[in-house]
């Protein structure tokens, strides 16, 4: 009578003992695929307010991996009617409005209930730098009304401000080294990590306004006014990083042609439409802007009907790429081949402004969060490994209590 009851009483604690094991186990695992199932999506906005005309970025990227970095990508560019906000010195409330038509389109494309979450920046470059030497005031005027209709927005405005052009360049090298996956890179053992043989690249950028380079060089930076110093991810790097104000193309052509050219042209657009953006020589770029330059003007418009506005532009413009390439930044023809012109990389457009958003949102830290990972990581498995233990003993427990006869 005894033995069967203390058999039943053992039965019915270890079945439920049993239970709520594998319950615990079955909820962790469940709880594991929620992790890997497609988490929600931030976003996040910048203004690239340059010279001659506005444009606006969306970015987003993975929630779950904010502080990991590789995966935010461009969901969206969109150019703002009218010119640079330089130009409403007379009327700055319409430099607000102007961003409107871009700041609705990219609403349109966020969820309404992440609106308020979603960080919005607005960065202003050499344009709004030389109106701000000429007239600082004016300058503040366009900034505060710019300010006032994004901070209306149901937005997380985080600010309107004007980049030196040094930032813009050291911006614009982070933005093109994380695109290229130089920066950080996913290892098989499923971290982000620095590539082990990772060389990175140097970034040229003409604006409207002003040009900039930035590279890590080979030997120290003597002049520390031009020096960048970037810890990202755990690694230090010394950019050596210069703007040029007055010397982008607008501001040349100015100077050349005496008239304020609306193209939005740079090295880029110039080069692509003279097909010098798949690694031509320097003979071959070289050769094909004097060609360009000296067809019948009657030729040139014939070929290619609808873009008058630019066509005018693209002999004066070659001309000077290659002459800043050339006699500014001393290229030659055994360097020549490591220029690429490129507008996009990995589907992102390469300007300083999604390094400016990583840089200002911490998504690039300067450490990487290893130790965090690597806890709750740990902690994870031993959760399973002491659940799958607590099922062990107690199956085994209840096997050698019915297994062995009792007095
Ligand atoms: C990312 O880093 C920031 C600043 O270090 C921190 O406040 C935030 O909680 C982190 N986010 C995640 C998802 O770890
Ligand atoms: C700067 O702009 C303000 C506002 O438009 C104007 O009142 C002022 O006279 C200007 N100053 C100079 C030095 O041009
Ligand atoms: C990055 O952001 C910090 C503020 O968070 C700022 O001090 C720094 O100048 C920025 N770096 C660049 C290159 O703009
Ligand atoms: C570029 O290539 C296209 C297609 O091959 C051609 O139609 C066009 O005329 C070329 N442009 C120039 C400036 O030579």
């Amino acid at each position: 009578m005894g033995l069967p009851r203390k058999t039943c009483v053992l039965t019915a604690l270890l079945g439920a003992a049993a239970t709520s094991g594998l319950a615990a186990l079955v909820l962790m695992l469940v709880q594991a695929t929620d992790v890997l199932l497609p988490a929600g999506t931030k976003f996040g906005l910048v203004f690239d307010a340059g010279s001659s005309h506005t444009s606006l970025f969306v970015y987003r990227w993975p929630a779950d991996k904010e502080n990991d970095t590789g995966v935010v990508s461009q969901a969206l560019a969109c150019q703002a009617e009218g010119p640079g906000i330089s130009s409403y010195a007379s009327d700055p409330a319409r430099a607000g409005e102007s961003l409107q038509g871009c700041l609705e389109e990219a609403l349109a494309l966020i969820p309404a209930a992440q609106h308020r979450e979603t960080p919005v920046f607005l960065g202003a470059t050499a344009g709004m730098r030389l109106l701000s030497v000429k007239n600082s005031s004016q300058a503040e005027l366009i900034f505060a009304a710019v300010a006032r209709a994004l901070g209306r927005a149901p937005v997380d405005f985080r600010g309107a401000e004007l980049l030196a052009g040094q930032d813009e360049g050291a911006l614009g090298w982070i933005t093109i080294n994380y695109v290229l996956r130089l920066l950080v890179t996913f290892s098989f053992s499923g971290a982000w990590v620095r590539p082990a043989d990772a060389s990175l690249v140097g970034a040229l950028d003409m604006g409207g306004a002003s040009t900039q380079i930035s590279f890590v060089p080979g030997g120290p930076i003597l002049d520390k006014s031009t020096q960048a110093t970037l810890r990202l991810y755990g690694s230090d790097y010394s950019v050596y990083t210069h703007s040029y104000l007055c010397f982008g193309r607008d501001q040349m052509l100015n100077r050349l042609l005496a008239a304020l050219a609306q193209a939005f042209s740079n090295f880029y657009y110039t080069f692509h439409f003279l097909n010098l953006t798949s690694g031509q020589t320097l003979r071959t770029a070289n050769a094909t802007v004097w060609e360009f330059c000296q067809r019948p003007w009657e030729l040139v418009v014939a070929s290619y009907p609808g873009q008058e506005r630019w066509l005018r532009d693209y002999c004066a413009s070659g001309l000077y790429i290659l002459t800043l390439l050339l006699e500014g930044y001393g290229f030659d023809q055994d360097t020549w081949s490591g220029i690429e012109f490129r507008q996009q990389a990995g589907g992102t457009d390469v300007g300083w402004t999604l390094g400016y958003m990583l840089n200002l949102t911490s998504m690039i830290p300067a450490e990487a969060p290893a130790r965090w990972r690597a806890a709750s990581h740990g902690v994870w498995t031993a959760g399973v490994v002491f659940v799958a233990l607590t099922l062990v003993t107690i199956l085994g427990t209840a096997a050698a209590q019915l297994l062995w006869p009792q007095a």
